[in-house]
């Protein structure tokens, strides 16, 4: 059983300033996503590492697979339109077997702790499937209709039945292809890959994830992921 790694990083990062895609932009002489790549090279759980990405993000990869000595990075494909698009142009060159496990991870996502990673393939490997998933900490307000002007009416969400999903989400290759085509035949877009698995009727397991694990969204977030990085090579 193989397990490979897909990484979309097609996205124009528009909720953060910048001149270059948020993935792209450098830290200690380093693209963030170099740090997200060295994970996966680092571990021995992953076999092989496929990214999608688009126009100058595909030289951009080749230099740092030179740089970094990534070996396991066997495939640059094009991104698409939309997250999904991306991971799906990644499936179909992907070439894998059925029960080949796909470790699907943004990109933006640049400090998965390895034993993050270790315990959801470990528990991909015993159940099928693995979502990495962080419970919720705060409590959960709550508004019907989701608008602010109405926040008086504010009511709550019991916080221990609220996970946060993260990535990486691992499937069985040849199930998630299935969804994915299955979403497309009914013109149906997720945000992530186990909300497709769901709605195809997957069962989909949690495995702890991390804080460390945020994804790089904001301003605020590449303030804080400079100060966690600083002073590293
Ligand atoms: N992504 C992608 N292809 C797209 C859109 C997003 O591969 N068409 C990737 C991003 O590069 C990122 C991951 O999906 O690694 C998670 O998406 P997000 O954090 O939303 O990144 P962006 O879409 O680039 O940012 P924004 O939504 O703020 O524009
Ligand atoms: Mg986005």
């Amino acid at each position: 059983m193989r397990v490979v790694a897909i990484i979309p990083a097609a996205g124009s990062g528009s909720r953060v300033s910048g001149d270059v895609p948020k993935q792209f932009i450098l830290f200690n002489n380093r693209e963030m996503i170099s740090y997200t790549l060295e994970v996966f090279q680092n571990s021995e759980v992953i076999d092989e590492i496929i990214v999608a990405t688009s126009g100058q993000g595909r030289d951009i990869l080749h230099a740092i697979k030179e740089r970094d000595g990534l070996t396991k990075l066997t495939k640059i494909v094009d991104g698409g339109l939309e997250r999904q698009d991306s991971v799906y142009n990644a499936l179909k060159e992907a070439n894998l077997a059925f029960d080949d496990l796909a470790v699907v991870h943004d990109a933006a996502r640049a400090l998965l702790p390895p034993e993050v990673l270790a315990r959801a393939v470990a528990t991909a490997k015993e159940k099928g499937s693995a979502l990495v998933c962080q419970k919720a900490r705060d409590t959960i307000g709550f508004l019907e209709n989701g608008d602010l002007a109405e926040s008086g009416n504010l009511s709550y969400i019991d916080r221990n039945k609220v996970y946060l999903v993260q990535t990486p989400q691992i499937f069985r290759y040849g199930e998630l292809t299935e969804a994915f085509e299955r979403a497309y035949s009914e013109g149906w877009y997720g945000t992530d890959e186990s909300t497709i698995m769901r709605r195809a009727g997957y069962p989909v397991f949690i495995s702890d994830g991390s804080a460390l694990n945020f994804k790089i969204t904001t301003d605020e977030d590449l303030v804080i992921f400079s100060k966690l990085v600083a002073g590293r090579v």
